[in-house]
């Protein structure tokens, strides 16, 4: 069975860090995956996810399966985190959130669960997307296709062209949205387009599908849930994928967790039965570490005001980073990079070309996806200038 077998081909994020790691250049640098680093070229484990970690040594009593879907004080603090307490949402009980080992599998299991009750539908994605969502909807089954997202020209979003797109696309299909923080550009719509992005929605009785991994990242906790307030209309139905990867640096925990908002309470209580289904056929329950420190920050006033601060504080460093980024190379070339200061989240589209990227990388041990999408919370103190000197060089600016 085996032998003769081909490979399959490397990850374009993680094998990439991995071919990072693996450089002995005393220089490198990382600016592949979207984990977080402090300005010490680090992923600190949150100073209130330790305290909770030593509250749960003490007080966990037990390791028994959770629930399928998870604990009830864990889905009910996620929903909280993205709607409030008196969202009607929240308050109608019309919507059911499932614990999902990461965003990633929210997604999958939402795949999943839009198989299962409408196999028909296509997964429309916006172009460019994180690589990873078309494998996500492919591997539960569905059809996955684009619609545009990207304007290279003013590099911000294609907006005109996206909800002509919408409108073309057949009621009851899926359209993929990122909450906040786009993966791989950062250029998010401002309110009045979710606006508009909602009432296409609605008149072509489409099902968003919001991915949410990097709430708090953009501009803050409450802001970066604009676009999935925008789009919780009375009686409108959507998903949410949400990640507790980046905004509680959970990453090697997976904790996430699907929220399906339906019409009503009953809807959504026969939607959850569904996704139970597609959940055990799977993973069977949740693992449960990274959902108990979660609801143990959420659940405690102190550490919840001292998480938001420690939310606020990488947020805070990221946009600086972003100032320094932009600054740095025009200061260098001469050229307009403001659109990286208006970019939003971890990630910045850098315009670099594929053979730009593969220069920064043989030459001068810098790591970025082949997209020329950066990590800017990669860069540091020590490291912006020579990355700064190193991109205006093969821009052809800095020789
Ligand atoms: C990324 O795009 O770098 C992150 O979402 C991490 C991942 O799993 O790819």
């Amino acid at each position: 069975m085996f032998e003769g077998l081909e490979a399959a081909p490397p990850d374009p994020i993680l094998d990439l860090k991995e071919s990072y790691r693996a450089d002995t250049n005393a220089g490198k640098v990382n600016l592949t995956v979207g984990v977080y680093q402090d300005d010490e070229g680090f992923t600190p484990v949150f100073r209130t996810v330790k305290l909770a970690e030593a509250q749960l040594l003490e007080d966990e009593a037990t390791k028994a399966y959770l629930k399928i879907e998870g604990a009830d004080e864990y889905t009910a603090a996620m929903q909280e985190m993205m709607y409030g307490l008196d969202h009607e949402v929240v308050a109608s009980g019309r919507a059911v959130t499932a614990h999902t080992p990461g965003g990633t599998a929210a997604l999958r299991v939402g795949g999943e669960f839009v198989k299962r009750i409408h196999a028909q539908s296509t997964v429309w994605m916006s172009d460019p997307t994180w690589p990873n969502h078309p494998s996500v909807f492919a591997a539960a089954g569905l059809k996955v296709a684009t619609y545009p997202y990207y304007d290279e020209a003013s590099r911000g979003l294609a907006f005109e062209a996206m909800i002509e797109a919408f409108k073309r696309v057949p009621a009851g299909d899926v359209v993929l949205l990122h909450g906040c923080c786009h993966n791989p550009t950062g250029v998010d719509p401002t309110l009045e387009q979710w606006e508009q992005i909602a009432d296409v929605i609605a008149e072509r009785e489409l099902l968003p599908f919001v991915d949410l991994a990097y709430q708090g990242l953009g501009d803050g906790l409450r802001e970066d849930t604009l676009g999935v307030l925008a789009l919780s209309r009375p009686g409108q139905e959507l998903m949410i994928a949400n990640s507790l990867s980046k905004n509680f640096g959970l990453y090697r925990e997976r904790v996430g967790a699907l929220t399906i908002v339906a019409r009503s309470k009953e809807a959504a209580r026969v939607c959850l039965s569904h996704v139970k289904k597609c959940i055990r056929a799977n993973y069977s329950n949740p693992p449960g570490h990274g959902a108990a420190i979660a609801s143990t920050v959420l659940g405690d006033p102190n550490l919840r005001a001292e998480w938001e601060q420690e939310v606020k504080a990488m947020c805070a460093r990221i946009n600086e980073v972003r100032d320094g980024f932009a600054g740095g190379l025009e200061a260098r070339t001469g050229r307009d990079f403001s659109y990286i200061r208006r970019q939003r989240g971890v990630f910045s589209y850098t315009g670099l070309t594929k053979e730009q990227v593969r220069r920064l990388r043989s030459e001068y041990s810098i790591y970025m996806l082949d997209s020329g999408r950066v990590n800017i919370a990669g860069l540091n103190r020590a490291n912006i200038d020579s990355v700064c000197d190193a991109v205006a060089a093969v821009l052809g600016d800095g020789e």
